[in-house]
């Protein structure tokens, strides 16, 4: 009998943990810790070309680091997303999905349940480029659609929230924000991909501040976006230039399975199987 060839599919958390960069001549066990500014070239060709984005050479850290690399792609496996930017906390990464996507005229509907500096940047600092915003009662998600104005162009949502655990059905702000073409962006830092990928019920964009659970531990700052190719783009051209970039030493701190599971796994993994907290809270 003809065997039939079986394509494996791997768990996300799989699919992360085999995710280095490549080994080095040392022939290293774990992948090593890029701390560099700049990288080099054989010439001055090689150089024009990584300079000119004709291959995918490493540049300069602010945006291309193998460390930051290594835990950009390590989160993509976890999250589902195509691709990602990792930015120096939580909070860098919100503001740069919120300036790579919003322009002036344009209006944010967001829920009030927030973190302190996320309704900061949206009441204090978006009017400034008048960026307007709405907020809404996460926990109800039927009012939402009547506060969608001609000029909104993104829906914002923590959930669960910080602090007060207020949630809300993905799958039914989903359906609005595609239904008037507004990009949704979650705020997923409470509950890591572990327990809810928002991307699987249509999200655009997820944002970490990988402060919390991801590093799990309090050691790191560091933040990431995450979703379509065409998206992170964007974020990646702001942040770019405007440089609230993770550094690779944090990259490195932080990257979900670096031993087993010294990041992500570090509450809510351990949450899952069985249902028991094995840490206390770090928020
Ligand atoms: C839900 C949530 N989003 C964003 C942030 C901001 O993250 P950071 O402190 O890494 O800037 C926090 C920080 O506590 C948070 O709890």
């Amino acid at each position: 009998m003809k065997k039939r060839k079986v394509k494996p599919t791997y768990r996300p958390e799989t699919k992360a943990i085999r995710i280095q960069p490549g080994r080095t001549h040392n022939m290293e066990h774990s992948s090593p810790m890029y701390l560099t500014s700049s990288f080099c070239y054989e010439d001055s060709e090689a150089m024009r070309a990584a300079f000119a984005d004709e291959n995918d050479a490493y540049i300069y850290s602010r945006f291309s680091n193998p460390t930051v690399e290594e835990f950009t792609q390590r989160m993509s496996a976890l999250e589902g997303a195509e691709s990602g930017f990792a930015t120096a906390s939580g909070m860098s990464a919100i503001f740069g999905s919120f300036m790579a996507f919003l322009k002036a005229g344009d209006h944010l509907l967001s829920s009030a349940s927030i973190f302190g500096s996320t309704h900061t940047v949206i009441t204090k600092f978006l009017p400034k480029w008048n960026i307007r915003h709405t907020y809404f009662d996460l926990t109800k998600p039927e009012t939402i659609e009547a506060l969608i104005q001609p000029n909104t162009k993104m829906i914002f949502v923590e959930t669960p929230s910080n602090p007060g655990l207020d949630l809300i059905d993905l799958e039914t702000v989903a359906k609005i924000a595609k239904k008037h073409n507004v990009l949704l962006n979650v705020d997923n830092c409470f509950a890591t991909p572990a327990i809810q990928r928002p991307l699987d019920f249509g999200a655009d964009l997820v944002t970490h501040s990988a402060t919390k659970w991801l590093d799990g531990q309090g050691r790191v700052l560091g933040g990431i976006v995450l979703g379509k190719k065409e998206l992170v783009d964007e974020v990646y051209a702001f942040c770019r230039s405007t440089g609230p970039s993770l550094s690779p030493f944090n990259a490195a701190a932080s990257k979900p399975c670096t031993c087993g599971w010294n990041a992500i796994p570090a509450t809510p993994f351990r949450w899952r199987r069985p249902w028991k907290a094995t840490s206390t809270w770090n928020g």
